[in-house]
């Protein structure tokens, strides 16, 4: 079968997880080219997983005309890539955020409708997070209650890098990190948000957010509270499920990546997954999407949902954008 050719703009930090991912798919994919602006950061990338190096990702684009793109560059430089994309009919894979704004996601939809887009939101083919929708449809928690999230941890870029300035990254760890569990929420609940009250701080002199916190509730009466902070030293990334039968959590540093309690029982069952991990378990969906064996896990709508929250949140913390 004809192999999908792929290319990558944007050759930092997740730009690896997307091409260690598509190396691993090789028997379905070739990686025809990756670009950057820093054309070395590029060719560090094509010396480890092949591909043609570029400095501009349009120039990439009008000359290698790949099947499919992941588009990995700050929120701020991702519209000109998808719309030359769109005309081209090259399927997109755009990191989260969606976008810095509500708008620009809007841009970024209506550039793809009628062709393939999937927003990067990874946690959605995390195997726990999976298990723990099976066991949520199964009834066996109940009803929804409750979802309690926190992602932590000391991220060294904070306050030297882009993702510290608003121009470039749209705001700080309510947008970049925080819009993860926005998503997981949704996705957990299958419910809309209908309302979000954020509270947020910064404790290193940024002109973001570096904590955040965000109360939530959904269209069936399920509440959120979500935490997130990239000051505190000691690593979390949990979510704990509350429903009327039964309590799970999925926990991103444990052995066992959920354990559940129901109602009746004397202790936790604990669950332990191996094998591909999510950015794999994205990277081989996002293909099937382009050949057309399957609709995006997420999607354009999902991407305006999630961004519809993250405006109202900052907007109740008072931040004017
Ligand atoms: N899904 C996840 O879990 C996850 C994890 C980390 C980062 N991300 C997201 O991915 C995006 C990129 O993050 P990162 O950590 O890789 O950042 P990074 O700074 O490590 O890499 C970004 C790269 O984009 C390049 N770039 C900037 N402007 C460009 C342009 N106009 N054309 C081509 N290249 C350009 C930069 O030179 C840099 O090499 C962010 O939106 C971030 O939130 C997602």
């Amino acid at each position: 079968m004809k192999k999908i050719r792929v290319a990558v703009i944007g050759a930092g930090g997740i730009a690896g997880a997307h091409l260690r991912a598509y190396a691993s798919l090789a028997e379905r994919c070739e990686i025809v080219g990756i670009a950057d602006i820093d054309e070395s950061a590029a060719r560090a990338k094509a010396e480890e997983h092949g591909g043609q190096v570029f400095a501009d990702g349009l120039a990439l684009l009008d000359q290698l005309q790949p099947d499919a793109v992941s588009i990995c560059t700050p929120p701020k430089y991702r519209i000109p890539f998808v719309e030359a994309a769109a005309e081209r009919g090259i399927a997109v894979l755009c990191e989260k955020p969606p976008a810095r704004t509500l708008a620009e996601t809007g841009a970024i939809v209506d550039a793809m409708r009628g062709g393939a887009l999937q927003f990067a939101f990874c946690h959605r083919f995390h195997a726990p997070l999976n298990a723990a929708q099976d066991l949520i449809r199964s009834g066996a928690l109940g009803e929804l209650v409750q979802i309690e999230n926190r992602f932590a941890f000391r991220f060294e870029r904070a306050g030297n890098s882009w993702f510290t300035e608003a121009d470039i990254a749209g705001g700080g760890i309510l947008i970049d990190t925080l819009v993860h569990s926005i998503d997981i929420f949704r996705a957990l609940t299958g419910q809309e948000i209908e309302t979000a009250q954020a509270a947020l701080s910064s404790t290193l002199p940024i002109e973001v957010e570096d904590s955040a916190s965000l109360l939530l509730r959904s269209s069936g009466g399920v509440l959120g509270a979500l935490n997130c902070s990239w000051v505190t030293p000691v690593a979390d990334a949990f979510v704990r499920i509350h429903g009327t039968e039964g309590q799970a959590i999925i926990d991103y540093n444990a052995a066992a990546g959920l354990r559940y309690q129901v109602a009746g029982d004397s202790d936790w069952t604990a669950r332990h997954f191996d094998g591909r991990d999510r950015f794999l378990r994205q990277a081989a969906h996002f293909l099937d999407c382009v050949e057309g064996k399957s609709q995006p896990l997420v999607s354009g709508d999902d991407g305006l949902a999630v961004m519809r929250v993250i405006e109202s949140a900052y907007e109740s913390a008072g931040v004017r954008r």
